[in-house]
């Protein structure tokens, strides 16, 4: 453990030789992904149940140093959490529907747990020790998207029990009316508090952020349709009108001028460096957020010009982007990142900002040619992955490594919501049926 964290972190700040490096001449997404869907998933699976530690508690990474990322994320878990019930909801194998669901049971039992646990933040509290017991430590808090991401889970999970005629398991597991079930304590959160400054999903800048924003709308409008469903209708009107003000601050992000939507307005600590505004969270926001209705979703033009301006900046930033004959773009958080991991020596490409493009790439496809458009930016995390597999946070910007935390979480999350809109594009591109 210890040795392979001292090998990352040399690796990570070592500028080597691309030429050790020319590998992997199979960059052909269709096979690579396959490959990597079953195995994310079971990473996923994996880091949901660590040995010793309560089932349903999700490490972000088993990196325990340099960086230590051995914590329950509140957003990282929702996120990869949020995928299962997609696979749930796409299988018609009731072995895998039932193994799926026991999994999400026992991260609402860990969630229930989070809830009730005095943190310095309450419910905007970013992460928790992976025993359930609060992080004291210094952070950035509070980080108000997780609430929100949290909600968003459990409520397409409901949607799916009641559709199958499971209405009293979700008023007894997920929301009953009262303020101490799973749900409503988020959607009660989210609704009081969605104007409070909090910090980003990078855990860095302290303001009012497009990807929260957009998390906590989509909250409060599946909120306000599952609590008219179940008739609590007070709540649902609160949670409506509390969406639909969320949904107004929205439009301000917009920057009509720049000809792009900006992932931040309000700042207020210091991170002078952070000024373009650029930032992949804001396709983060329309994939996580969107909700197929043309507010800033992934189709909306405002959102498409924005990754177009974030892939052009990427392509000039980095060496490896400059390196010829390695397909598509390696894509970072925000232009002016710095953070390496570690240390503070440079922000490096991300293998889930790359994905994310590959991703709304695939939702926007019309054609084959768009969709192959997409895979360059899959190809070029193929060219970067470690050949067994296993996918660091970071890629380094000069070298090319994989670098920063290993087998991160929320990557193998990626993978899974990457493939599934690539197979969609194919099938409405194309015809026919898609394989998952
Ligand atoms: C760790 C966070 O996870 C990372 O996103 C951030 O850049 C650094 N801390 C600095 O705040
Ligand atoms: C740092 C990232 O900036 C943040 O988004 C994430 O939640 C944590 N690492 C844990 O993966």
């Amino acid at each position: 453990m210890m040795r392979g964290n001292i090998l990352l972190v040399a690796v990570c700040l070592a500028v080597l030789p691309f030429s050790a490096f020319a590998k992997q001449q199979k960059m052909a997404p269709a096979p690579w992904l396959e490959r990597e869907f079953a195995f994310s998933l079971d990473k996923i699976f994996a880091h949901s149940a660590v040995p010793g530690m309560p089932v349903g508690s999700v490490i972000a990474s088993p990196s325990r140093s340099d960086p230590d990322y051995f914590f329950h994320w509140i957003r990282d878990a929702a996120l990869t959490m949020d995928t299962l019930v997609t696979l749930r909801e796409r299988t018609k194998d009731a072995g895998e529907k039932a193994r799926l669901l026991n999994r999400l049971f026992a991260y609402a039992d860990f969630s229930r747990k989070n809830q009730a646990t005095q943190t310095m933040t309450g419910l905007g509290e970013p992460k928790f020790n992976v025993d359930g017991t609060a992080f004291n430590g210094p952070w950035g808090r509070p980080q108000n998207d997780g609430p929100a991401l949290r909600a968003i889970v459990f409520l397409r999970l409901a949607d799916q029990l009641i559709a199958e005629g499971r209405i009293d398991l979700v008023r007894r597991e997920f929301y009953n009316g009262t303020n101490a079930s799973l749900i409503k304590m988020d959607l009660e959160y989210v609704s009081h508090h969605w104007q409070q400054a909090s910090f980003d999903l990078w855990e860095e800048v302290l303001g009012d952020h497009f990807y929260t924003r957009m998390v906590q709308r989509r909250a409060l409008l599946l909120g306000a349709r599952l609590a008219a469903r179940l008739g609590d209708d007070g709540a649902a009107s609160w949670y409506r009108q509390q969406g639909a003000a969320v949904e107004k601050s929205i439009e301000q992000f917009w920057d009509p001028h720049k000809g792009y939507v900006r992932v931040t307005l309000g700042t207020r600590n210091d991170l002078n460096y952070k000024t373009s505004g650029l930032d992949i969270a804001v396709a983060l926001g329309a994939i996580h957020g969107g909700m197929n209705d043309g507010f800033f979703d992934i189709h909306d033009m405002r959102v498409i010009k924005t990754i177009d301006r974030l892939v052009g900046v990427f392509r000039e930033l980095y060496t490896i982007n400059a390196r010829g004959g390695v397909p598509g773009v390696a894509i970072g958080r925000y232009p002016e990142d710095r953070y390496g991991g570690t240390h503070f020596d440079g922000g490096n490409p991300w293998v889930l900002a790359t994905l994310a493009v590959a991703e709304a790439y695939y939702h926007n496809a019309r054609s084959r040619a768009a969709i192959e458009a997409g895979d360059e930016f899959v190809a070029r995390v193929i060219y970067h992955a470690n050949g067994d597999g296993t996918l660091s946070e970071q890629m380094h910007r000069d070298s090319g490594y994989m670098c920063s935390a290993e087998n991160l979480t929320w990557n193998y999350g990626a993978v899974l919501t990457t493939t599934l809109a690539r197979n969609d594009a194919l099938v409405r591109v194309l015809g026919g049926s898609s394989s998952r």
